[in-house]
């Protein structure tokens, strides 16, 4: 694999700061959105349809213009720098390479753009296409490669410029499930590879936690929370970051000084949480441990076989609907109908207002 001629670049620190943007007659895409990236760091941004992620991109692309806000990449403010003269290689959801051109040809346009001469864009092709693994595959047009390695090329093509930050938008989407995880996997090699500071959106949670130095959940155009991947998982600020996330059960609890009642069981609190009295408690299917023991208080609903782990669906003596996580081997002892007893694993959770 090449890494003389990938990059020179080391990743750049982006900042963007209060970025307001609202189209006419529409609500505010983005309201106040700020977001720090370290240099060469790979962020995930997340969130559900119409949460501004798309906009946030093209904000730092250039391609939409804030309404107000700041954006500074590598301690330089680019807010009113145009798009061609911000250095940004992009990578779209739909497959977009130039269909009269082959692969090679993709690679080198940005070049060509450039002016870099003939010998330095073929040998920047060639090292490009060599990193995203098609080499065989230059003399190709779009129509003669697969999805996955149409988005290759386009990554080789965003890549080739050098460019000071990498902006994907939701580049696995359009692809099955299996590429998808082979190519998100190659994106972080390739992006530990050459150091670009990366900003990648999804709605794919698994996506977002498996590739991300941090993830960031964005709601109503702004970022709710900003994290490492466990951090996000283990310690949501938010109902919505611990819904948006993961699955969470809602169980009926109290809350005193800090800690939460639960099935005679104690649950520490996240920060966050609410301080006292009644609340509904946000547990992962981990958190709750499930036996046959003396003491039942649920009864089974129904149990799944999930390959690498099992599902078991309850409900309570108090009536909440709970799901216990259980290993694969354990499953088929749990049918419907029989009584258990559900106790917290004890891990921090978040509590909010009944
Ligand atoms: N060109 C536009 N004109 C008017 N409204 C727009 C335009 N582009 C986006 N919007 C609106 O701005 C909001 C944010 O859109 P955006 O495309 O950034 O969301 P997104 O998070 O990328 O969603 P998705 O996951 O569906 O791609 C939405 O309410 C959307 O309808
Ligand atoms: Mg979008």
């Amino acid at each position: 694999m090449t890494t003389s001629a990938t990059t020179s670049a080391t990743g750049v620190a982006v900042e963007l700061s209060e970025i307001t943007r609202e189209y006419a007659g529409s609500v505010r895409a983005l309201d106040g959105f700020t977001l720090r990236m370290e240099p060469g760091e790979f962020i995930a941004l997340l969130g559900p349809s119409g949460c501004g992620k798309t906009t946030a991109l093209r904000c730092l692309a250039g391609l939409e213009d804030p309404d107000s806000g700041r954006i500074v990449v590598g301690g330089r403010d680019l807010t009113d720098v145009s798009t061609n003269k911000r250095d940004m290689g992009m990578v779209f959801q739909a497959y977009s390479l130039f269909p009269h051109m082959t692969a090679r040809q993709n690679v080198e346009f940005g070049l060509e753009l450039r002016k870099q001469d003939k010998g330095t864009r073929a040998r920047r092709a060639a090292d490009m296409l060599d990193l995203v693994g098609l080499s065989a595959q230059a003399d190709r047009f779009a129509h003669q490669m697969s999805g996955g390695q149409q988005q290759r090329v386009a990554l080789a093509r965003a890549l080739a410029i050098e460019p000071q930050v990498l902006l994907l938008d939701e580049p696995l989407s359009a692809l099955d499930a299996k590429v998808r995880v082979q190519l998100r996997d190659e994106i972080r090699r390739i992006q530990l590879e050459v150091g670009t500071t990366t900003l990648f959106v999804t709605h794919d949670q698994e996506e977002a936690l498996a590739v991300a130095d941090r993830v960031g959940v964005m709601n109503a155009g702004r970022l709710e929370q900003l994290a490492a991947p466990d951090t996000l998982y283990s310690a949501p600020v938010s109902e919505f970051v611990a819904d948006f996330v993961g699955v969470t059960n809602r169980i009926a609890t109290t809350v005193d000084a800090g800690v939460a009642h639960v099935w005679g069981g104690r649950v520490p609190l996240l920060d966050g949480s609410t301080e006292k009295g009644p609340a509904i408690l946000l547990v992962r299917p981990e958190g709750v441990l499930i036996d046959a023991a003396e003491g039942a208080n649920a009864t089974v609903v129904s149990s799944s076989f999930l390959g690498s782990h099992g599902n078991v669906v309850t409900t309570t003596d108090e009536g909440d609907r709970v799901v216990a996580r259980v290993s694969n081997t354990e499953v088929t002892s749990f049918a419907p109908g029989d009584r258990v007893r559900l106790r917290p694993r004890g891990d921090r959770a978040l509590a909010v207002g009944a």
